[in-house]
């Protein structure tokens, strides 16, 4: 049984991957911004992304050490060429903020919040976007988006570089398009067999692979 933390699980992936690690036998803890009830795992609310107090509390709520830790959360809004030029110029620019405080920073400040949990052989991985791949980008558009998962990628590459003395893996993820909330329900995948190709990814990282690979959940490889 292993000790698994999933960050933003209520609902979408991060309620998969909870059920998957659930599935599994693991000993899941969930963090959430409201109060959840999630069978098969201990909630531990009131995490925001955006709080640094909230992050900085979490490793004191969780008594045991974290084997795999996911940093799912995130948030979806769409700035388009027009919405810069035009009289929407103001709110779209607070969006795209928005997005980078939450995608970009977010995920560095819980990930570097929670090391004091992980241990040589640790796994943590980052749900972030094939959005945010430059080699990847043929069509334009979603400026918020795109720039803080890109941002998300060099982060988290960075940890991995930064983590090898300490043994821990660095998985950069794509789960796929996938059918919840963020999307409007549209998607190719369900959340479960998104959640059961990202597992997959996530265990199968080494030391070697660590940092070095944008996954797609489905086992293919992304431009950075
Ligand atoms: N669905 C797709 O096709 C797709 C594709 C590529 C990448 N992704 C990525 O996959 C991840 C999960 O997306 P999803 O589709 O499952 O989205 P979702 O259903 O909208 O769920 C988003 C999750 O993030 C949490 N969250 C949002 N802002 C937060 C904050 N400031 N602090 C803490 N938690 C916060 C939400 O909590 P609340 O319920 O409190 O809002 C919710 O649990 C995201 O990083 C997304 O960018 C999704």
């Amino acid at each position: 049984m292993r000790n698994v933390l999933i960050i933003g699980a209520n609902r979408g992936i991060g309620r998969a991957l909870v059920d998957a690690y659930v599935a599994l036998g693991d000993r899941v803890f969930a963090t959430t911004r409201s109060p959840a009830d999630i069978p098969g795992a201990v909630v531990l609310d009131g995490l925001d992304l955006k709080d640094d107090a909230s992050c900085l509390a979490l490793p004191g709520r969780i008594p045991v050490p974290i084997d795999i830790a996911v940093v799912n959360a995130g948030v979806l809004t769409r700035e388009h060429l027009p919405d810069l030029l035009g009289p929407d110029r103001t709110d779209a620019f607070a969006r795209i903020q928005e997005q980078l405080e939450v995608n970009a920073l977010g995920p560095l400040r819980i990930a570097t919040a929670i090391l004091p949990l992980l241990h040589e052989g640790s796994r943590l991985a980052v749900v972030s976007s094939r959005r945010g791949s430059v080699g990847d980008n043929t069509s334009g558009g979603s400026y918020g988006y795109r720039i803080s998962k890109a941002a998300v990628n060099m982060a988290f590459v960075n940890l991995a570089r930064d983590l090898v003395p300490r043994g821990i893996t660095i998985t950069v993820l794509h789960p796929g398009f996938v059918q919840t909330d963020l999307t409007g329900g549209r998607g190719d995948v369900s959340p479960r067999i998104a959640a059961e190709g990202l597992v997959a990814r996530i265990d199968a990282t080494t030391m070697e692979t660590s940092g070095q690979v944008f996954w797609h959940a489905n086992g293919e490889t992304l431009p950075w």
